[in-house]
C-alpha cells in the first residue's frame, strides 16, 4: 500500500471539518486508534488529533496482501488514508471515509502497551505520555483547551488585563505549610508561588482590572481526588470593588465557561457520557448563602459541625447536593481563612470572602474575598499570623499610596474541568499531572 494512492488529487483534512468534504476524496495524517474486521471488510478508526473516524476498507478496492496487512495492523500505527467521505448518522462523529488508499509511516515493532481494556490508574498514570491518545483523554484535555480560551475572551471583552505573576517568590501567600522552597542565589531562599493574587493586587491598582493565568503550586500533603501538587488557577482582580462585586464576577464567570463548553465541546462532552442536563441547569442566580446559614444546613442534614471549622469534602459534598448549581458560601470565620482577607465590619469573627462550590462532587473550584485595605489593619493580620513583614513591604506600600477597596478570586483549571466532564480525578484534567507521589514522566 506505500505509495498506492489512487490517481486524482485527493484534498487534504482534518476530521473534526470533515463535514465539509462530503462525497469528495480527502486526505487524513493520523494514526490508527483501533480496528475490527467483518468478512470482506475491515474497519479502521483513524485519528488525526482532531478527532476520530471509521475508515472502511472493501476487499474488492484492494490487492490481496495488501487487504490483508490493513487487517493486522498494530494500533498507533502512523498512517495517511486517503478516501471518500460520506455521510452517515450510525458512524460516530457522523461521518466515514470509503477507504482508497493507505500509506504506512511507521509501523511499531510491539503492540502499543495501552490497548482497549481496563488498566488501572498508576499503570495509566505511568504512561501518560501515551495515554493522552485515548479518546477519553482528548476529550478532557480539549474541554480545558476550550476553557482557557473562554477565560482569555471573557476578560479580554471586559477590559481586563493579563497580568502574569512571577512563579519564583520571595513569600507565601497561602499559608507557609504548603510551601515548595528553593535557595535563591545569595539571596536566601525563594518559593514557587501558591497564587498570584499578591501581584494581581499590584496589578489592579495599576491597571484597574486584571487576571492572572498560570502554574501554582502546593506542597500538599494530601492524596485526594481534588489535589495536585502543581495545578493551574486564573485570577481577576478588581480595583474599588466589594465583596458583592466580586460574588457578582465570579457567578458571570462561571455561567459563560459552562455555556461556552456547552456550545463548543459537545462531541466531547456526549464522548465522556456527560449529563448534559446538569450543566444546561447552571444558570444565575447562584445561591448565596452566608458561612453560618451553611453551618445549620449541614446539621439540618445530620451532620455533626463545630461552628468556626472549615468545610472537609464531605461536608461541601452536603452542602452542593442541596442545589442543582454552584453554592456562593460567604463571610467565614478568619481563622479559618488568609491574612489579607478584609475583616467583616459587621462581626469581627468574620471575614469578607466566598467560596463556590461546584455540583457533583468536586467541591471548592472558587476561593475569593475582599482584600484588607487599611495599612495598620493588614499589618496586624500579617503580625497574627506570624508572617515576616519584612518580605510583605511591597505590598503593604499598595495601602499607602491609593488604597482602596479592592478583591478578587482563584477559580481551579483542574476541578473546573474534572465538574464540566464529569471526571473523578483532577489528574486526569491536566496534561502532565504532579502529585505526592507522581513527578514521572
Ligand atoms: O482558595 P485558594 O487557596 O485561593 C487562593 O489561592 C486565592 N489567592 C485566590 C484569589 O483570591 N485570588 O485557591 C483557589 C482555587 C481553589 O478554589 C481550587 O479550585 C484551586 O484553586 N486549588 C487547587 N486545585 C488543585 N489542587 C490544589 N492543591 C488546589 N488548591 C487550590
Ligand atoms: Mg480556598
Amino acid at each position: 500500500m506505500d505509495g498506492e494512492l489512487a490517481a486524482g488529487a485527493a484534498r487534504p483534512a482534518r476530521i473534526e471539518r470533515l463535514g465539509e468534504h462530503v462525497g469528495q476524496r480527502v486526505r487524513l495524517e493520523g494514526w490508527l486508534h483501533n480496528r475490527r474486521s467483518k468478512g470482506k471488510l475491515h474497519f479502521l478508526i483513524v485519528r488525526d488529533g482532531s478527532g476520530f473516524v471509521q475508515c472502511v476498507a472493501l476487499q474488492a478496492n484492494f490487492p490481496p496482501e495488501t487487504f490483508d496487512r490493513l487487517g493486522r495492523l498494530r494500533q498507533e500505527t502512523a498512517l495517511v488514508v486517503t478516501g471518500t467521505v460520506r455521510q452517515d448518522a450510525r458512524a460516530p462523529g457522523g461521518y466515514e471515509l470509503q477507504l482508497e488508499g493507505c500509506e504506512v509511516v511507521h509501523e511499531p515493532l510491539e503492540d502499543f502497551p495501552l490497548g482497549h481494556k481496563d488498566h488501572g490508574p498508576d499503570f495509566l498514570l505511568q504512561h501518560r505520555h501515551l495515554w493522552l491518545r485515548s479518546s477519553q483523554q482528548w476529550a478532557v484535555l480539549r474541554v480545558r483547551h476550550e476553557v482557557e480560551q473562554a477565560i482569555a475572551d471573557f476578560f479580554y471583552e471586559r477590559g481586563f488585563v493579563r497580568l502574569d505573576a512571577p512563579i519564583l517568590t520571595p513569600a507565601a501567600c497561602e499559608g507557609t505549610t504548603t510551601l515548595f522552597e528553593l535557595d535563591y542565589f545569595d539571596q536566601g531562599k525563594a518559593y514557587l508561588t501558591q497564587s498570584g493574587q499578591l501581584y494581581a493586587e499590584a496589578g489592579a491598582l495599576a491597571f484597574g482590572r486584571v487576571y492572572t493565568f498560570g502554574p501554582t503550586f502546593r506542597a500538599e500533603k494530601s492524596k485526594t481526588r481534588r489535589h495536585l501538587t502543581e495545578f493551574w488557577m486564573v485570577e481577576p482582580e478588581l480595583a474599588y470593588a466589594t465583596l458583592d462585586d466580586v460574588m457578582a464576577l465570579a457567578e458571570e464567570f462561571v455561567v459563560w465557561i459552562v455555556r461556552r463548553v456547552l456550545a463548543r465541546c459537545r462531541r466531547e462532552l456526549e464522548l465522556l457520557g456527560r449529563d448534559l442536563g446538569r450543566l444546561e441547569a447552571v444558570v444565575p442566580p447562584f445561591p448565596r448563602l452566608r458561612y453560618d446559614e451553611a453551618v445549620e444546613l449541614l446539621r439540618a442534614r445530620g451532620r455533626e459541625f463545630a461552628w468556626g471549622g472549615d468545610f472537609g469534602a464531605p461536608d461541601e459534598t452536603v452542602l452542593s447536593e442541596a442545589f442543582d448549581r454552584p453554592v456562593m458560601i460567604h463571610r467565614y470565620p478568619k481563622d479559618v481563612k488568609a491574612f489579607y482577607m478584609k475583616r467583616d465590619p459587621e462581626d469581627p469573627r468574620l471575614v469578607l470572602c466566598v467560596d463556590v462550590i461546584a455540583p457533583e462532587g468536586v467541591g471548592e473550584i472558587i476561593g475569593g474575598s475582599q482584600r484588607e485595605d487599611d495599612l495598620e489593619a493588614l499589618r496586624a493580620r500579617i503580625a497574627e499570623h506570624g508572617l515576616d513583614e519584612q518580605v510583605f513591604r511591597w505590598y503593604l506600600d499598595l495601602r499607602r499610596w491609593g488604597s482602596v477597596p479592592h478583591g478578587g478570586f482563584g477559580l481551579g483549571l483542574e476541578r473546573t474541568v474534572a465538574w464540566l466532564c464529569g471526571r473523578e480525578h483532577v489528574r486526569e484534567c491536566i496534561p502532565f499531572p504532579r502529585m505526592l507521589y507522581r513527578i514521572y514522566p
